[in-house]
């Protein structure tokens, strides 16, 4: 075995297998492992020591995959800390949003903003989560809300893609500009997937009450399909608005958010395998319910599990803290989060041909816990769980 950096002993969890689902999830524990790295690569996973230039000794800690956060807003200028004052003095999120705040307010400054210091931002920001482990992240456009300010988020985030594992999907359907009647802001965002579609690897709705109907979201979509984009919705987030629903019809790769989904929904998304991106952070920090977790467990759709970073309804950069989050509030066991920010959001984001899990020829993306058993991550809610983090065999953090 020729590695360059060989790790070991450790409780390796490979969650080698594929996609996870169901009431059993298996980590694909071997205990102890061993791990070598080559050029970038996992080129060894097994029980026997190895020999390298380079010994990570990891006896007593765990060691798994790379972190992938599915789902994120991170690229925006500005903040909403006076929203923030607004809400816990009791005003709803959708309250805020009529009274002028919420996604215009971020939309407004993030316009301001020239591509540098959205890029500069956004690094900082990704630097911030390489530290806690994660190494892939889903990154949507959706605060410029103009053709000219749409396209400048969607290249800064493909820049981003020259430092960071970053799957960039367009999410044009935000919201409606106030310089667009509505019909033109759809036909706008129509027309710009023929554009985008070599840069996003997904495209998005925000489909609610409220915001963009089934309909209107289905249209946007149905072109976006047509132009070989995967499909993502923001699905029955704050009432049940049909969006799982349209993830089902659509055969989406992943629906987000899913707190208020119908049953219809449910068995609609689960004939077509689409994962549910569960986003536990974001109820925390609104207030809200929790989603039928049991439900989705017993009909066997994937869950994923991811930050929603952005600044109005979900400031948490740190993935384990939602981990954390995902088993207080929402009741996930820990093997549900942990295969939620692993395979199965590889699976979410289309990266499960090289990452989400330890296996040989995937890419060295990996995360040295500082503890000896995975629940501990959930456990010590807020802890940075990382000792080492490395990126393509590079360590990061
Ligand atoms: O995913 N739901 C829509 N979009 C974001 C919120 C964005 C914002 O408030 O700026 C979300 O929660
Ligand atoms: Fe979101």
């Amino acid at each position: 075995m020729d590695a360059d950096v060989a790790i070991g002993p450790a409780r390796v969890l490979t969650l080698q297998g594929g996609v996870r689902r169901g009431k059993n999830i298996d980590l694909g524990v071997m205990d102890p492992g061993w791990v070598g790295v080559r050029d970038g690569k996992i080129v060894y996973v097994g029980t026997e020591r190895i020999e390298a230039k380079r010994i990570i000794p990891a006896e007593g800690k765990v060691l798994m995959p790379g972190f992938i956060d599915p789902h994120t807003h991170l690229v925006f200028a500005g903040s909403r800390v006076d929203e923030f004052e607004m809400k816990i003095k009791g005003k709803s999120y959708m309250e805020i949003r009529e009274a002028g705040g919420g996604i215009m307010s971020t939309v407004r400054k993030t316009r301001e903003a020239d591509k540098e210091e959205l890029k500069k931002l956004a690094k900082e920001r990704l630097k911030r989560m390489l530290s806690y482990g994660v190494t892939t992240v889903e990154v949507k456009t959706g605060y410029g809300l103009t053709r000219e300010d749409e396209l400048k988020m969607l290249d800064v985030i493909c820049e981003l893609q020259e430092e960071f594992n970053v799957v960039p999907t367009f999410l044009g359907a935000h919201d409606f500009p106030p310089e667009y009647s509505r019909e033109e802001w759809i036909q706008e965002v129509i027309s710009m997937i023929p554009e985008v579609k070599d840069k996003a690897k997904f495209a998005d709705v925000f489909c609610e009450d409220g915001v963009f109907t089934k309909e209107e979201s289905r249209k946007i979509l149905m072109e976006a399909k047509k132009h070989g984009l995967g499909i993502k919705i923001h699905a029955d987030e704050i009432k049940s608005s049909g969006g799982t629903e349209l993830a089902g019809e659509l055969g989406a790769i992943s629906c987000d958010h899913v707190v208020y989904p119908s049953e219809k929904g449910l068995k609609l998304i689960k004939k077509c395998g689409t994962i549910i991106v569960l986003l536990p952070g974001t109820s925390f920090f609104l207030g809200g319910d929790r989603p039928p977790v049991e439900r989705m467990r017993e009909e066997g759709i994937p869950l994923a599990v991811g930050t929603d970073f952005n600044p109005g309804s979900s400031p948490i950069l740190s993935l384990p803290l939602v981990m954390g989050i995902g088993q207080v509030h929402y009741r996930l066991t820990p093997e549900e989060v942990i295969a939620g920010v692993t395979i199965n959001a590889a699976y979410a984001t289309g990266v499960q041909e090289r990452k989400g899990s330890i296996e040989q020829g995937k890419d060295a993306d990996l995360v040295l816990l500082k503890y000896r058993d995975e629940r501990e991550i959930g456990y010590w809610i807020g802890e940075n769980p990382c000792e080492l983090v490395m990126k393509g065999g590079e360590t990061v953090g």
